[in-house]
């Protein structure tokens, strides 16, 4: 059994009891994929009843707390020390059409850095979790990242922007580049089971624009603590308030970051 502080314990229970609504509502999404109405309102009513519980649950055990919500925006606490960054689901659009591949995600922040964090999968019941100092672990299991050095033995995720969001063709151009170079690309559309998939070994790299804070949070401190290297598209420390990410293994982070800058300058 591995021993974890009660800061994390209080973060897991909260998903896990957000996660058992969300399950139900997820199992009712599919009735609804062929009704007249649709699922929409229905997911964003899970959405909000998630966040809700997780909101109750960490002000219960840590009052004075601020949010930074998917939802609900920011909540300055009377703490002005820490503040939990939530996305009740990430991967909405999966789990509005039935799709089984979507997380809660929690980060605690301390002083502007996160110290903590959890990613919990309900459906296949994965919760990955980190601290600062204490390592990252998918349930019992201690991670470490990939060990993957060649490019040619790659797995990288991405996120590609969609309906109403900007850089369409600059994202294709670094597909086509770093597609041309890799084993496989893959856009399962959660970051935040992206940079869990990394801080495991699953993917040796994952790298997106146009995310916010609350989708990556927790995978910031899951993939550090598992080895790996998070920064953004520069090399820079701008992840959680610059809207692009870069995450990887040791050994693969400078050269997918020399590849998408390529593609970005024109060249490949
Ligand atoms: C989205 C997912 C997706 C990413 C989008 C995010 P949401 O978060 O993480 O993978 O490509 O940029 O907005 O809306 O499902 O919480």
């Amino acid at each position: 059994m591995i021993s974890r502080s009660p800061t994390l314990n209080v973060m897991m229970a909260a998903a896990r009891k957000a996660a058992r609504g969300l399950v139900r509502d997820f199992g009712e999404v599919e009735h609804l994929q062929v009704s007249m109405k649709g699922p929409s309102d229905f997911v964003s009513s899970a959405d909000l009843k998630a966040e809700k519980v997780l909101r109750q649950e960490l002000e219960k055990s840590r009052p004075g707390y601020g949010f930074l919500l998917e939802e609900g925006g920011e909540i300055v606490g009377d703490d002005r020390s820490h503040r939990w960054i939530i996305d009740p689901i990430d991967g909405t659009t999966n789990f509005l059409h039935g799709i089984p591949h979507f997380a809660i995600s929690i980060a605690l922040e301390r002083d502007g850095e996160i110290v903590a964090g959890i990613v919990y999968q309900p459906v296949n019941d994965e919760m990955f979790h980190a601290e600062k100092g204490g390592g990252a672990f998918l349930n019992e299991r201690r991670l470490r990242v990939s060990a993957r050095r060649r490019i040619e033995e790659a797995v990288f995720a991405t996120g590609l922007p969609f309906k109403g969001r900007p850089n369409h063709e600059r994202s294709l151009k670094e597909v086509a580049t770093v597609m041309a170079t890799c084993a496989g690309i893959r856009r399962f559309g959660s970051a935040a089971l992206d940079m869990a998939y990394v801080a495991a070994g699953r993917y040796e790299g994952y790298w997106e624009s146009g995310i916010h804070a609350w989708d990556i949070a927790a995978g910031v401190i899951l993939v550090r603590e598992a080895g790996g290297y998070v920064t953004d598209i520069d090399g820079g420390t701008t992840m959680l308030t610059g809207g692009e990410v870069l995450a990887a293994n040791d050994h693969m982070h400078a050269p997918l970051r020399t590849m998408i800058n390529a593609a970005r300058r024109g060249k490949d």
